[in-house]
């Protein structure tokens, strides 16, 4: 949540500067800001709304050759010019630009009120350039004493205020009598550093720095960065330098443009079939009848030892960890559990060191996924990543995984990644069935109709049957409700999320047969209905609510495979291609994101960025 860009050079940073804000406004969109170095003083610009508004409002020609930005969503204080980074302190000779939250401001705020400092924001981060100014000054920790080795030092100064800070942050600094250096520093909240032919680079996302530069450096938790033009000198927050390793960052992982599509979620809709293709090529054994995932590095000696496996992840990642979970369960009859990232890491949970854990994200940054990895790390559990965005904290966190290979996912609503994930699980569990519990003849039917799958897909959205009755039905609705049983309860919870975040329509998802305990009383004449019913072993009890909610004068919108004698019962019926009954998601899972596409442009929303949300969630 929230992009950092940083430049320090001899060019003039405002392009780099505002062309960074752009690559990183997924992150959060609510406003934005620059401070650039000139002369002695800092120059700084602060918009709310989109990076254009800023990018409108700072001169062309804004001098500074070292600069700091940043794209906000909303934490502390609401979305005002003045809540927007860079923060300054008092006499507006610090500027600081921050992700992350400060949990002990309201106590260092105090302290710093009463020592005449003027604050100018709601924020958290405010404080943090206050406390850098008071260290910068040379006072002690309360105050009165003067603490000369760290007066006008900016590491010092950084490193001195940040050890007082309680939270998570990922922090870029300048000082205005300090006119080519940037002071950076992590603790939670990715910071990588770019190193360049006579200039340096900061962000909080690697990709941003792919168009100048391909080293990078990534900061660990608790170190602090030195930027110049010379390049980066790293230090130990708790005292001491760091040794930086540099990284080559892959070639382009994709295309991030939209093309001819009119936004990202549309195009990442239609990128499915090749991104499956990317993330299942290669890896399936066809003759074997199995899987071979080597980022694992799991022999079938280690894989017989398993006993149990958990998914982790939050949102659409956590939809798939449910399929993910089912797949396991089926294919290699081993106890498998989807889990919510950010209820996990605070409940205590119970490891058993032979279980395999993965923590699931697209992004690789998602806080509440990284903090149950640190959980599980920390009780002495296994926990792999499967992992879309390479090099980022989750993957490097868990050393080991499975890269899903969907190329950027640039809209907020994920769709090509979560079609992505569920496909990297199916071919763990795979491995896991076949290693465990599948005859040779049971993996190579998996295992083809898996490689079946992208061919399917493509067919499908090149003529996807009756969306916009769907859209119709749901867009003046009170409530939408979504049903399905086993894998298709899954859908039916993605289906839900798609169409709540992408069109704003209040929605439900139930396991079907759930429906009569509670959510049946929202039914009226004409409420839409979704019912996901593909030809598998539930589906008549499946079909069996549908007539309950018809019953109630719901209208059905029904999804079935190619071929089902029932695909006419609803009053709208789409029909996906027939695929494997564990693998039906990857199918079914397309009306609805096409149904959450056009819903919202129908209602006129922002697709690619719908309010409030942001593409990475990086705090709690
Ligand atoms: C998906 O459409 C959402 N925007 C959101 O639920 C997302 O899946 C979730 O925040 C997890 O993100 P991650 O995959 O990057 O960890």
């Amino acid at each position: 949540m929230c992009g950092i860009i940083g430049f320090v050079g001899l060019r003039q940073a405002r392009p780099i500067l505002i062309d960074g804000l752009r690559r990183l406004e997924y992150r959060g969109y609510d406003s934005a800001g620059l401070a650039t170095l000139s002369e002695g003083r800092l120059l700084v610009h602060r918009r709310v709304g989109r990076v254009s508004e800023l990018a409108s409002a700072v001169p062309a020609d804004l001098a500074g050759a070292t600069g700091i930005a940043h794209t906000r969503w909303a934490t502390h204080g609401g979305v005002t010019q003045a809540n927007a980074h860079p923060h300054t302190d008092s006499l507006g000779r610090i500027a600081v630009v921050h992700n992350g939250i400060v949990e002990n401001m309201a106590a260092l705020k105090a302290r710093l009120v009463a020592e005449g400092a003027v604050f100018r924001s709601e924020t958290d981060s405010e404080v943090i350039a206050h406390l850098i100014a008071h260290f910068y000054d040379g006072f002690g920790p309360l105050g009165d004493s003067i603490m000369p080795d760290v007066a006008g030092d900016p590491v010092a100064a950084v490193r001195t205020a940040m050890a007082r800070v309680r939270g998570t942050w990922g922090v870029a600094v300048v000082f205005a009598d300090q006119p080519d250096i940037i002071v950076a520093a992590r603790n939670g909240s990715p910071l990588v550093v770019g190193l360049g032919e006579g200039e340096t680079f900061l962000a909080s996302d690697s990709h941003a720095l792919t168009p100048y530069t391909r080293r990078v450096v990534y900061l660990q938790d608790r170190e602090l960065a030195l930027l110049s033009r010379e390049g980066v000198q790293t230090f130990l927050l708790d005292g001491g330098e760091a040794n930086p390793t540099v990284h080559e960052l892959e070639e382009e992982w994709g295309d991030s443009e939209k093309g001819d599509f009119p936004n990202f979620m549309l195009k990442e809709i239609h990128d499915q079939p090749d991104a499956l293709r990317q993330c299942l090529g290669g890896r399936i054994l066809a003759e074997e009848g199995t899987a071979k995932l080597g980022g694992l590095d799991l022999s079938p000696r280690r894989v017989m030892e398993v006993s149990r496996v958990g998914f982790i992840g939050c949102g659409t990642a956590y939809h798939a960890c449910m399929v993910g979970a089912a797949a396991v369960e089926q294919l290699a009859r081993v106890p498998a559990t989807a889990e919510i990232a950010s209820e996990y890491r605070y409940r205590n949970p119970v490891i058993d060191p032979r279980s395999l854990h993965f923590a699931v994200s697209q992004s690789g940054e998602t806080a509440d996924t990284l903090g149950a990895t640190r959980e599980i790390e920390l009780k002495g559990g296994e926990i792999m990543g499967i992992v879309n965005v390479v090099g980022s904290s989750i993957a490097r966190t868990c050393g080991k995984g499975v890269y899903i290979h969907s190329g950027p996912e640039m809209a907020v609503a994920s769709t090509k990644a979560f079609t992505n994930m569920i496909a990297a699980m199916y071919l763990f569990a795979l491995q896991m069935g076949r290693t465990r519990a599948l005859s040779p003849s049971q993996g190579r039917e998996f295992a083809e109709a898996l490689r079946a799958v992208p061919d399917l897909v493509e067919r499908y959205l090149k003529d996807p049957g009756p969306i916009d009755a769907a859209v119709t039905a749901v867009i003046k609705a009170k409530n939408v409700l979504f049903l399905g049983r086993g894998v298709s309860a899954a859908v039916a919870a993605e289906g839900a999320l798609k169409l709540m975040e992408v069109a704003y329509v209040p929605c439900i998802a139930y396991p079907s047969g759930e429906m009569k305990h509670g959510p049946i009383a929202l039914l009226e004449p004409g409420s839409p209905v979704i019912v996901i019913a593909p030809d598998d072993a539930l589906k008549d009890k499946t079909l069996s609510n549908l007539q309950e909610s018809r019953a109630r004068g719901a209208f059905i919108v029904l999804i079935t495979s190619e071929g089902d004698e029932y695909s006419e019962m609803g009053d709208v019926n789409i029909v996906v291609p027939r695929t494997h009954e564990l693998l039906s998601p990857l199918l079914t899972v397309l009306p609805l994101q096409l149904l959450a596409y056009q819903a919202g442009l129908a209602l006129g929303r922002d697709i690619d960025r719908p309010r409030n949300l942001a593409k990475s969630v990086t705090v709690e």
